[in-house]
């Protein structure tokens, strides 16, 4: 069984962009702490970012079609700024039926009005907000315990 994390846009710039924000950990540190918590729940993973939104909507939707395989969880989703803006990715991840954790890196809450709110959220299973890269990993375990894995 499979689980997808998916990052959207700037997030390939982790580590470098704003670090003050999102701490100096690199998208490649992220996929790396992602394969060893992958690895202890016995899921293989797919880790993949874009900067593009339709990209993130064909993910969104071969994903669900593998959930509906019986092949995959699920995924891990931080849409970056799509978040706040994509109608597209809430349309998809609803039509496709995409189990889905939100994270975010940042507290979100305790920064610009705009970041607030979130198209996914409605969405999504579950929401990990402000515990910075260790939110992929609590993501991970959530998406793994709610579907019923322990
Ligand atoms: C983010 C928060 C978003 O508001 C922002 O646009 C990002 C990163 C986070 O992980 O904290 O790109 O999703």
């Amino acid at each position: 069984t499979s689980v997808y994390v998916l990052n959207g846009p700037n997030l390939n710039l982790l580590g470098t962009r704003r670090p003050e924000v999102y701490g100096s950990t690199t998208l490649a540190d992220v996929e790396e702490l992602c394969r060893q918590e992958a690895g202890k729940l016995g899921l293989e993973l797919e880790f993949l970012q874009s900067n593009h939104e339709g990209q993130l909507v064909d993910w969104v939707q071969e994903a669900g079609a593998r959930v509906a395989a019986g092949d995959c969880l699920g995924a891990v989703f931080n849409p970056g700024a799509y978040t706040h803006t994509s109608i597209a990715l809430h349309d998809a991840i609803e039509g496709a039926s995409l189990p889905v954790v939100e994270v975010h890196i940042s507290n979100v809450h305790a920064r610009e009005e705009f970041r607030r709110h979130s198209y996914v959220s409605p969405v999504a299973r579950g929401v990990v907000v402000g515990f910075g890269v260790y939110g992929y990993v609590l993501a991970l375990r959530g998406l793994h315990h709610s579907a019923g894995l322990g």
